[in-house]
Parts: structure tokens; C-alpha cells; sequence
């Protein structure tokens, strides 16, 4: 399936005005429940837009015991009401175990007091200000890969999801641990992809709902997992071992392993090697697969759009004039950031969020049961056609400034919604901006004929087999 095929159609009429009470859940009968999860493992995206055409914004799927069931989701207000309104009854679902697996207590796998305390050391480092900061660092990882594809012969193919991937696994490396990953870069890249995939099988397998150790073992490549899972151990022990040595750094103040390292618990102590691990190989993660992802579509939106390209080439010439994008320049390239954001809400890297309830709630009037899992989609919210005109068509224009005034809160969600939205947000939409506007300064990237690539959604929804582009002058 790609971003041009299908759309949410029909779902509106199944709706039927907001609330179910009274009637019988929309959804499929238990009886169709193994076929129905088997569609979903399959191929999630088509047959979670099947479930929305036939049944609606809320779907509940019967578990085959008990009253708990699988909830898919795609209506804003859903999307609220887990992740604001009832946020602590919905923690991040039993699905999360086997990415927990090797993200460990980091930040997107924690909860509770532990999640709390590691968000409040985290986020100021986050802030507006802060990623200014990180901006030279963007800046000059930018430059360098640029600089190698400039030596390239013109109509040249490059693999712009493995470049993409190390550009931003490089990005993050200097930016947050002042470490230079060009060299380890190359194995921690493909082990990430070699734990992502294995999540998303591992998370299919049922044993892994009764017992997750056994669930892991049992799925297969577990073996290569291991291996992946040491690779990038060993990096990152590299990384906390040259910092504790006194290494050299840039000079754009302390950065997020001088905050981990300096942090403090109540008594005095400081986080244990595991701690700095676990936050370090999340950041690794969390912070480079989704920008490369959202890199990669938005280069190919680009390339099948040659009308929203050239409005961003020039807005990149006349906004940049030849120069290296600073700060200052960012809200001067505003079509340039819209295209991202449609990127993003056609493409969202994270395309499917899931909670577990843990107590019994009610959502739009259908009781959800203790133990329920709720997906929210973020593909199914962003192609909502009560909030999305033409849900599957390019139109960066809906992101111009003045253009999203109304819009529901929650009808774009790439980063998530609430307390656990993605504390990288500013730092992403920093990097993808200036990526984006320096590859269009005199480059143009082209999918070579018949190139339209079918999505792959794994943790992050990416190109099967990647994306390979020609590469141009302009
Ligand atoms: C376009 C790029 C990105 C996208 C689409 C994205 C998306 C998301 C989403 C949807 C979540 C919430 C997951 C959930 O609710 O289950 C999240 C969480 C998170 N993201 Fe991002 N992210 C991006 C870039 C980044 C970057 C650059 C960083 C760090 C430098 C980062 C670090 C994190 C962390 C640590 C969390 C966990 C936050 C918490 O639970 O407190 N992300 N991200």
C-alpha cells in the first residue's frame, strides 16, 4: 500500500453521530477475531483502514476469553481522552515489552515516579533555546554528508533511507553525547533496524502477553537481537567511558550525558551505569530512526510533487541566499516546514501508539474493560476526512501559518499527545527543517522510474527495502 492508495472514507456515516450507548460496539463478532488479528499482523495499515471503513472511529475487536478486547481508535477526541484526560489510566501497553527489552528504563519505556523524575532532568534540555543551540552541530553533519555527495557523479543513485539514518544517528550522537558515531555509526545503525524489526515480530507472538522472557526466546531471531543488542552496548560504553575520561566537546554548554552524569537522586546518588545505558540507547533510538524516517518521506513527497518542490527551492534561495540556514532563518522557511508536517501526517514514523486500560473506562459511550489494549493510530487520525480534506492527497498548504486555526488538537499527532509526547519534538522539526532546505541549496533528489515504494510498518513506518534516489544538480 502507499500514501496515495486507499483513504478513511466511509467511516463517517459508520460513525453515526458521537457515542455508542445503548448499542452493540461496533466491531467485529468473536468469531472473526482470529481472522481479524491476523489481518492487522499482516498488513496493520490496510486492515486497520478496512476496520475504519466498515465499522468506524472506534472499533472494539472481542478477545477470544474474558471481556478485554482490542480497541482501534482514530477519532481526536479518542486520541485526548487517552493521552491527556485519562493518561494515567492508560500506561504504555504489554506491546512496548520487547522494545523495553533493550530500551531498558529509558524514557519511552519507563513509568511511574522513575519516568517522572528522568522526564523532569530531561525536557529543559529540550527546549527551544537548547536546540538552537544543537543547531551548528545539525548544521555540520549536514555540510559533511553534502560534501561527499558533491564528489559524486551527477545521476549518481544513493540509498537516502541508509544515508538518512546515519546523518541523523550522527546528528544525535554529537548533539546530546558529544560523541563522533561516523565509525561505530555504521554498526549501530543496522542493529537498529535488526531491534526493530525483531519488536515487531516478538510483539506478534502470543506468548509473549503470558510469559515475556519466554515470548523473546521463542521469537525468532532472537539470536541476531542479542548480538544487535551488544553491538550498541558496546558503543555506548565507549561513549560513557570517553566522557568519564575527560573527552573534548563542543562548547554549546552541557549537554544531555553532562545531565545524566551530574543528576542526583534524593540521597545524594548518582543514576547507576544501568540507568545511563538504558537513557543513552533510547535517545540513540527515539532520536534518530524517526527523523531519518520522516527525512525519507518527505524527500519522496517531494520528488512526485515537482510543483511543492520547486515553491520550497525557492523559498529555500530566496529565505537562505546561498547561506547555511541558521536559527534565526527557521520561521522564515515556512512552506519548507509544511512540507515536513504533511510528511509527517502521511507518513507518521510512529504510526500506531497503544496503551493498556487499567481500569475500566468508557470511550464514546462503549465500555472499555481492565485489561483492554486501545491503539491509537496516528495513520488513522491524520486521514480522519472529518478533520482532513482529501485525507490521502499532498496538500502541504494545510500547514501554512493561519491555515490549522480550528483544528482539533489531537487531528495531528505525529509526536504523540500529553505528558509522554515526544519530549525531541522541537529538536526534530529543527533538524528536518535544516536538512531539507540544504539538500534543495543547488540538489535535487528524483525516485527513478516505477520507484513508488510500498510502507513498511514496522516500530517505525518505513520503505520496504529502503529508498534509493537519484541524485541531480539543479
Ligand atoms: C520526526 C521525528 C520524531 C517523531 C515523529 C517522534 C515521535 C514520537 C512519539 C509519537 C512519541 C510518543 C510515543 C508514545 O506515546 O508511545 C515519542 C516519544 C519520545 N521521543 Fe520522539 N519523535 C521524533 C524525534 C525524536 C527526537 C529527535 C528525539 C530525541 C532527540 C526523540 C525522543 C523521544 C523520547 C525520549 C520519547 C519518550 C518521551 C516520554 O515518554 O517521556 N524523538 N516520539
Amino acid at each position: 500500500m502507499t500514501g496515495s492508495s486507499g483513504g478513511a472514507g466511509a467511516a463517517t456515516a459508520a460513525r453515526d453521530g458521537r457515542g455508542h450507548a445503548g448499542r452493540r460496539p461496533p466491531g467485529p463478532g468473536r468469531a472473526e477475531t482470529p481472522r481479524v488479528l491476523a489481518a492487522l499482523a499482516r498488513d496493520p495499515l490496510a486492515a486497520g483502514l478496512g476496520l475504519y471503513r466498515r465499522y468506524g472511529d472506534l472499533v472494539r475487536v472481542p478477545l477470544l476469553r474474558g471481556d478485554r478486547a482490542l480497541f482501534v481508535l482514530s477519532h481526536p477526541d479518542h486520541a485526548e481522552h487517552v493521552f491527556v484526560t485519562r493518561h494515567a489510566d492508560y500506561p504504555k501497553s504489554v506491546t512496548y515489552r520487547p522494545l523495553r527489552e533493550f530500551l531498558g528504563d529509558g524514557l519511552v519505556t519507563s513509568e511511574g515516579a522513575l519516568w517522572e523524575r528522568q522526564r523532569r532532568l530531561i525536557q529543559p534540555l529540550f527546549s527551544h533555546r537548547r536546540v538552537a543551540a544543537f543547531h551548528p552541530v545539525m548544521v555540520r553533519n549536514v555540510r559533511r554528508m553534502l560534501d561527499d555527495w558533491d564528489r559524486r557523479a551527477p545521476g549518481d543513485v544513493v540509498d537516502v533511507s541508509e544515508a538518512m539514518s546515519l546523518l541523523t544517528l550522527n546528528i544525535v550522537g554529537e548533539a546530546l553525547f558529544g560523541a563522533d558515531l561516523r565509525g561505530p555509526g555504521a554498526r549501530v545503525s543496522p542493529s537498529v533496524t535488526a531491534m526493530q524489526d525483531f519488536a515487531v515480530t516478538a510483539m506478534r507472538n502470543p506468548l509473549l502477553l503470558r510469559a515475556p522472557r519466554l515470548g523473546l526466546r521463542t521469537t525468532p531471531g532472537y539470536r541476531k537481537w542479542a548480538a544487535a543488542v551488544r553491538a550498541v552496548d558496546e558503543v555506548v560504553a565507549t561513549v560513557i567511558a570517553a566522557r568519564r575520561a575527560g573527552g573534548t566537546r563542543d562548547s554549546a554548554g552541557p549537554d544531555l550525558l553532562d545531565a545524566l552524569l551530574d543528576a542526583r537522586h534524593e540521597d545524594g546518588t548518582a543514576l547507576g551505569d544501568r540507568q545511563l545505558r538504558d537513557e543513552i540507547v533510547t535517545f540513540l533510538m527515539a532520536g534518530h530512526e524517526t527523523s531519518a524516517t520522516a527525512l525519507v518521506w518527505a524527500l519522496y513527497l517531494l520528488a512526485t510533487h515537482p510543483a511543492a518542490r520547486q515553491r520550497l527551492e525557492e523559498e529555500v534561495d530566496t529565505v537562505l541566499a546561498g547561506r547555511d540556514p541558521g536559527p534565526e532563518d527557521l520561521d522564515g522557511l515556512v512552506w519548507t516546514k509544511a512540507v515536513l508536517c504533511e510528511a509527517l501526517r502521511l507518513y507518521p514514523p510512529f504510526w500506531t501508539l497503544e496503551r493498556d486500560a487499567l481500569r475500566d473506562d468508557e470511550i464514546d459511550g462503549v465500555r472499555v474493560p481492565a485489561g483492554s489494549t486501545v491503539a491509537v493510530p496516528p495513520y488513522l487520525v491524520h486521514r480522519h476526512p472529518d478533520f482532513w480534506e482529501n485525507p490521502e492527497g499532498f496538500d502541504p498548504g494545510r500547514f501554512l501559518p493561519g491555515r490549522g486555526a480550528g483544528r482539533h488538537r489531537h487531528a495531528f499527532i505525529p509526536f504523540g499527545g500529553g505528558r509522554r509526547g515526544c519530549v525531541g519534538n522541537a529538536f526534530a522539526m529543527t533538524e528536518t527543517v535544516v536538512v531539507i532546505a540544504m539538500l534543495a541549496q543547488g540538489r535535487r533528489l528524483d525516485v527513478p522510474s516505477g520507484g513508488v515504494p510500498a510502507v513498511q510498518p514496522t516500530v517505525t513506518l518505513r520503505p520496504r527495502g529502503g529508498l534509493h534516489m537519484v541524485l541531480r544538480r539543479r
